[in-house]
């Protein structure tokens, strides 16, 4: 039985599934590898133009490990879920540090990577080396859990592991086929195996699903643990000169961790505070918006103030001006023509980094 589910997926994948993606067709672990961790969490419509872009700018694992890290989260601005963007570039630097500059060829070596968890390892390694070994992300674990009927609530570690144990029982014998089985896997999950609709008359496991015969192909999987969504407000002081803008790096860890912003308060006593002793007239408040995340609305309250003045800052090699206040510190001046080379959030990149308008016409 697990040799006909996985021949039926695989016959079914080359001749319906997705073969034109612009990391198929390669066993270059590099491209994999990149689009592994661009879908983690994103779709394939927006990932393709970030993987274009990425690839031109960092044509193999050498350019993006040698890469300022604010390069890379230039890049990848707009993504979202930034610690991806850190640790693959970490992951990078590790390749070329510890493996020579060649992603190691087993899934096992391949989790020991900053950024890569065991799914995307298998991924990898099924795709670029043809490893029999098995995939499990969310998509996969919906596909799996119907076709096997899989009842076990995957809240629980204990039944997490054994439908990975059940989707190791699965795989091909061919190791040849692991690529086809891997990315068909992939397909039902993206494509027919939905969330809250499945297709299942255009299914090759149509037959042999156990959720189908059942009629119960939505109620699968069984999780019960829920998100708990927090809320949190913060006041945000877009300082602006004719030249430049005040921002502030983020820490190391956290939300837009590494990424610039303007600075942040947590209230709107200590954002007018600050305003005051800047001296330069009230702020205005810009429109609040919120910035949604996986275990967080965040509602964001943008104030700008405009201060006058020359600011000669930014150029290489010169004397930064200091902070406008000693409590906006530490932070530094960046051009505004500077500002699509460095990593900001998308959200207050469209709120300080409007669109360049075309020329008009004379
Ligand atoms: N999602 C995760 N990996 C994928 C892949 N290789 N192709 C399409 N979607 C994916």
């Amino acid at each position: 039985m697990p040799e006909r589910l996985s021949s039926l997926l695989v016959d079914w994948q080359r001749r319906y599934g997705r073969h034109a993606l612009p990391w198929q067709n390669t066993r270059d672990p590099y491209r994999v590898w990149l689009s592994e961790i661009m879908l983690q969490q994103t779709q394939v419509s927006t990932v393709l133009d970030y993987y274009a872009r990425f690839l031109a700018r960092f044509p193999d694992v050498r350019a993006l490990a040698a890469a300022p890290q604010d390069d890379v989260l230039a890049l990848w601005s707009g993504l979202g879920y930034y610690s991806r963007a850190r640790n693959l570039h970490r992951c990078a630097q590790q390749v070329v540090s510890r493996h020579g500059g060649d992603f190691p060829r087993s899934a096992a070596a391949l989790a020991e990577l900053p950024g890569i968890g065991r799914s995307t390892a298998a991924a990898i390694a099924s795709f670029c080396f043809g490893e029999r070994v098995a995939i499990l992300d969310g998509n996969v674990r919906r596909v799996l859990s119907r076709v096997l009927a899989f009842e076990g609530d995957l809240a629980q570690s204990a039944q997490e592991r054994a439908l990975w144990d059940r989707a190791t029982a699965l795989l091909p014998e061919d190791a040849a086929d692991m690529p086809a089985y891997t990315q068909g896997l992939m397909d039902l999950g993206a494509t027919l195996c939905m969330p809250r609709r499945a297709d299942c008359l255009l299914c090759p496991w149509q037959v042999p699903c156990q959720a189908r015969a059942q009629g119960r192909e939505l109620d699968l999987p069984v999780r019960t643990r829920k998100l708990k969504r927090g809320r949190r407000e913060s006041w945000c002081l877009w300082l602006r000169t004719p030249q430049a803008v005040w921002l502030q790096q983020r820490p190391d860890s956290g939300i837009w961790a590494g990424l610039w912003t303007p600075p942040m308060f947590d209230d709107a006593a200590a954002l007018e505070a600050a305003v005051s002793r800047l001296g330069a007239g009230t702020a205005q408040a810009l429109p609040s918006f919120v910035h949604v995340l996986t275990h967080l609305d965040w509602t964001l309250h943008p104030h700008r103030i405009e201060l006058g003045g020359a600011l000669q800052a930014c150029e290489p090699g010169q004397d930064l001006p200091p902070a406008p206040l000693p409590e906006l510190a530490p932070g530094r001046w960046w051009r505004h023509d500077a500002l699509e080379t460095i990593g900001l959030p998308a959200p207050l990149r469209r709120l300080i980094q409007p669109p360049t308008q075309p020329p008009t016409m004379p």
